[in-house]
């Protein structure tokens, strides 16, 4: 394919960068990992499109190069919780096996087992001005014991119903499919390749 359209990811995970390109795969968007060790987002925003936006922000302010950035924010958010851990999720407990122990038994004994994975990428310009919004959503539910070695954070708990399967026991391609950072990337790519240049 011709010049693909650099997007810089605001994160400081290469693994999300090597995702958010295999789902890109066959547009003409290319995702590059931010070139800066000092990206610190403070994620103070009230919900995970104020967090998007703020990390997107500060990857635009703290890179030495790019003029589109990128940045999501995700989490669980559980119905018999009232939709904690949500914007929460990565720092409600300090490690993932923690975060799942401490998720279980709060939701010891309760038959209401609804949850849903909820993600928000936001793409800014080189100015620091809002693009572009997308936000993906998979419903489930959660279960008492993991099941699956695949994925991370909370997916060996999170059970895709129709398919009897939890997230940790999808295939890559799978995840990337049905998942709510799938979802919500599919839509910005699609955005992306016919609003940008
Ligand atoms: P973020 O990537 O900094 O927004 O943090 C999101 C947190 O939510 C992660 O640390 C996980 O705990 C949780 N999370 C988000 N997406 C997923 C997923 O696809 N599977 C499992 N846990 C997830």
């Amino acid at each position: 394919m011709e010049n693909k359209i650099q997007i810089v990811v605001g994160t400081s995970n290469p693994h999300k960068v090597e995702e958010f390109n295999e789902i890109a795969q066959n547009s003409n968007i290319e995702f590059i990992p931010l070139d800066c060790k000092n990206f610190e987002p403070d994620e103070n925003g009230k919900t995970f499109e104020e967090n998007a936006e703020i990390k997107a922000k500060e990857a635009c302010r703290v890179s030495n190069f790019g003029k589109y950035f990128l940045a999501d924010d995700s989490g669980l958010c559980v119905d018999f919780l009232n939709g904690a851990p949500g914007i929460h999720s990565a720092r409600y407990e300090k490690t993932p096996e923690r975060r799942i122990n401490k998720l279980l038994s709060e939701m010891k004994n309760s038959d209401k087992r609804s949850a849903h994975f909820v993600c928000a990428l936001c793409l800014v310009d080189e100015n620091g001005k809002v693009l572009h919004i997308e936000k993906g959503k998979v419903y489930g539910e959660i279960i008492e014991e993991t099941r699956g070695n695949g994925g991370f954070g909370y997916d060996p708990i999170f059970l895709i119903k129709n398919l009897n399967k939890t997230m940790a026991e999808l295939t890559r391609h799978e995840k990337n499919t049905l998942s709510h950072r799938g979802q919500a990337l599919k839509h910005m790519i699609e955005w992306m390749s016919n609003s940008l240049n």
